[in-house]
């Protein structure tokens, strides 16, 4: 008896230690990390049903309470998925992909604002989706069919309406978080917003050569740095609210925050490359940002996410534990745009991604915390199934299967970019924000009327919203359970 329960014991030993056991990848052999990364895809799409009947093309499993993945977490879905046959020439889910993309686009308007979503459709939820799109311009990703949205154009269309809610009434500028007025959180101005509405802007200068583009891109850093929302040591802080003026802030910092901003700097950098006064200060920018990502997000030269991933707990939300593959992969790109801090950006990575392998099964089941000594953490999701393909597609940077583009770079319209654009698409007119705005006629003041009741109400709105949550103390957790203190 007893020899049988511990015969059994042992036979069970080892197949938790066999299922354990980390994913076994070379970092030094691009096809060791295809192959790996060939399984962790397949993992990270189990978690897709949106093809199957009855479900809905395009999305994770959610909103909660249907599932547990918001709507933009779909549209960071493809954007890895591109990403992935980009470096590993695997087509086998593009057609997914761009099925996915096209579905959600939300034909009319075709600006990624699907009336389904309102309830979650802050502008950095409509902005995955656009930075999707615009990784498949860059990336040549097969064209959708004429009567389609086409991938350039959609990445206007999500900035020109952006562009159009650029809010100068407070705080000088910048984007609010939300778009619709009932929303919580349409009071709250944060960095990820601006710095999606930024990375759109820099990619947009660089793929089509617009210099409208990049003049938006200026400004939005410029307000955020501004406002203090980017300190002097290049932190990236969350964000503020209005009827502070934005000096409320809230000093959480989110690793994908500064990767979104550290991507659009490479592109800014490489846009600027032949002027050298405007491409210096974009330069230390990169510099900054990256020294300080590195120091606070890689401890021990592994991502973590500090915020919520604590030594003794994780409490990260659905949405935080998707984060660390952004910042691999973006971090990354950085590289690319400008070689000069690849030195620097590099071996971070690659010690990262060794420890992320560590923290799988040999199957290709990714855990969440990649510094555990214990290995596989079993903390398990798309999110953390897209870190652990975010961290190997990094390591595959510049190898690019499509011969076209040798050095594995984001192509533009004059090196190869074959995406069709739609300047004034999306709904709303980008506005020239260098454009002295004409007076104001009896036209325009009666507008202005409008607009003032608009302000009067959100701002009513806002109030009783406040004071239905007075009870709940100092602070309120948003949709994305970060920690937002209330103005006082
Ligand atoms: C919106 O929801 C309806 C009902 O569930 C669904 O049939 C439709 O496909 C959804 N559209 C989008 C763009 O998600
Ligand atoms: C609000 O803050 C900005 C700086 O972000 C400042 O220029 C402006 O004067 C402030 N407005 C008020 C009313 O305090
Ligand atoms: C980033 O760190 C490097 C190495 O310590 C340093 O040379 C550089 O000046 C730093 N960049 C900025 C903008 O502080
Ligand atoms: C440049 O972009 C702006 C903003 O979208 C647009 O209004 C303008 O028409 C564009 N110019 C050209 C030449 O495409």
């Amino acid at each position: 008896m007893e020899i049988r329960i511990a015969c059994r014991w042992a036979i069970w030993a080892l197949m938790v230690a066999a299922a354990h056991a980390a994913l076994d990848v070379d970092l030094a052999s691009a096809d060791s990390i295809k192959s790996v990364a060939k399984l962790v895809a397949s993992n990270l799409m189990s978690y897709y049903h949106g093809d199957e009947p009855g479900n809905i093309p395009g999305i994770l499993p959610g909103p909660p309470p249907a599932g547990p993945y918001y709507w933009w977490e779909g549209g960071a879905l493809w954007g890895a998925m591109m990403d992935y046959w980009r470096a590993t020439g695997d087509a086998t889910y593009n057609a997914q992909t761009q099925a996915a993309l096209i579905f959600q686009a939300n034909s009319p308007q075709d600006n990624f604002m699907p009336p389904n979503w309102t309830a979650s459709l802050g502008n950095d939820d409509q902005g995955f989706w656009g930075m999707s799109a615009m990784t498949a311009a860059e990336s040549k990703f097969a064209n959708p069919k004429p009567s389609d949205p086409q991938w350039l154009a959609l990445a206007q269309a999500v900035f020109n309406t952006q562009a159009a809610r650029w809010d100068e009434e407070q705080c000088n500028g910048g984007l609010r978080w939300q778009i619709p007025l009932a929303n919580n959180g349409y009071n709250y101005k944060n960095s990820i917003t601006n710095a999606i509405f930024f990375n759109l802007a820099a990619r947009l200068a660089r793929y089509t050569g617009n210099d409208t583009y990049a003049r938006w891109a200026t400004r939005t850093w410029d307000w955020t740095e501004g406002v203090g929302y980017i300190d002097a040591d290049y932190n990236v802080y969350d964000g503020a609210h209005v009827e502070a003026n934005c000096t409320d802030i809230n000093k959480a910092q989110f690793s994908y925050t500064a990767a979104i901003f550290l991507q659009g700097l490479g592109f800014m950098y490489d846009y600027t490359k032949h002027d050298q006064d405007n491409n210096k200060p974009w330069g230390r920018r990169i510099s900054g940002v990256t020294n300080r990502t590195l120091e606070i997000f890689f401890p021990d030269g592994i991502a973590t996410e500090v915020s919520c991933e604590l030594e003794d707990k994780v409490q990260c939300t659905t949405d935080m534990l998707s984060f660390k593959g952004y910042v691999h992969r973006w971090l990354a790109q950085t590289t690319q745009m400008a070689p000069f801090i690849r030195g620097t950006i590099m071996p971070v990575l690659r010690t990262s991604a060794a420890a992320m392998a560590k923290s799988c099964t040999s199957d290709g089941v990714c855990g969440f915390r990649w510094n555990a000594r214990a290995g596989y953490d079993g903390n398990t999701g798309a999110g953390q199934q897209m870190n652990a393909l975010g961290a190997l597609m990094s390591m595959l940077v510049d190898v690019r299967a499509d011969d076209q583009s040798a050095d594995g770079r984001p192509v533009t319209d004059s090196t190869g970019g074959t995406s069709k654009g739609n300047p004034g698409g999306g709904g709303n007119p980008a506005l020239d924000p260098t454009a002295v705005y004409a007076p104001v006629t009896s036209r325009d003041e009666a507008g202005a009327g409008v607009l003032t009741v608009l302000v009067l109400v959100s701002w009513l709105v806002a109030l009783a919203w406040m004071s239905s949550r007075a009870g709940e103390g100092p602070e309120w957790v948003d949709e994305r359970g970060i920690k937002i203190e209330l103005g006082t």
